[in-house]
């Protein structure tokens, strides 16, 4: 048994609970963190000397850049936005979700005619690499950092650049999906030193995770 523990870095919320679910169909369980009423950060497997832990969303890359986490759990769309040194392993193919430009039915025409535009987005990198290099429109873009569906609604801006998983929060909203900007799903990622350092127990657990999916 090696004596250095691996330590994962999990997004608070749905991935991670998904992920957990993952880890115990390989025989790895941490029944700690699954308890809601625990304020606990850290969870030990001591049989496997595996260390998870649990940050916000979009600190994982950051975490796992820096080698806090030698492995974390992330969607597409926090590992495109934070645009972090880290190696991509693995898409563990849940989380399914699509980065969508989003708006009242008539801002299509705005989107066609190449106007100069508000874009409120939580996701401001991936909005602008979007317009600027893949549609060549320039656009304002907005940050904000949730329920983004209000902003057209309220006149803060004409679109949106946001996640769409079932549709509801848009046709509830009065909304449509205007264009597609890509597929997301969670994803592993490893500190690339680590992947060195450490490839034997990381390629091991990257392929039982793998052998799990398939
Ligand atoms: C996400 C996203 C949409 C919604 C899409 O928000 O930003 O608002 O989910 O899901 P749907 O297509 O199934 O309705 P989240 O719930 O993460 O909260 P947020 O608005 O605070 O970002």
């Amino acid at each position: 048994m090696e004596d250095k523990y691996i330590t994962i870095a999990l997004g608070k919320g749905r991935l991670a609970k998904k992920t957990m679910e993952l880890f115990e169909q390989i025989g790895i369980s941490c029944s700690e963190i699954r308890d809601p009423k625990t304020r606990k950060l850290i969870f030990v497997n001591e049989e496997h000397k595996l260390r998870f832990f649990l940050s916000k969303v979009p600190d994982v890359p950051t975490y796992v850049e820096h080698g806090a986490a030698d492995i974390g759990v992330v969607g597409l769309d926090t590992i495109l936005e934070e645009d972090r040194n880290i190696f991509e392993v693995l898409d563990l193919g849940f989380g399914k979700c699509k980065m969508c430009i989003c708006g009242p039915a008539e801002a299509k025409e705005l989107l066609h005619n190449k106007e100069l535009i508000r874009v409120a987005t939580k996701y401001p990198k991936i909005c602008k690499d979007y317009f600027y290099n893949t549609k060549y429109q320039t656009v304002e873009i907005i940050k904000l950092n949730g329920s983004i569906e209000l902003a057209p609604i309220v006149g803060l801006s004409d679109v949106i650049c946001d996640i769409v998983e079932t549709g509801t929060t848009l046709r509830e909203n009065g909304l449509t999906v205007l264009e597609e900007v890509c597929d997301l799903s969670a994803r592993v990622v490893v500190n690339p030193v680590s992947f060195r350092m450490e490839n034997d127990r990381i390629t091991a657990l990257i392929s039982s995770l793998n052998g799990c999916l398939n």
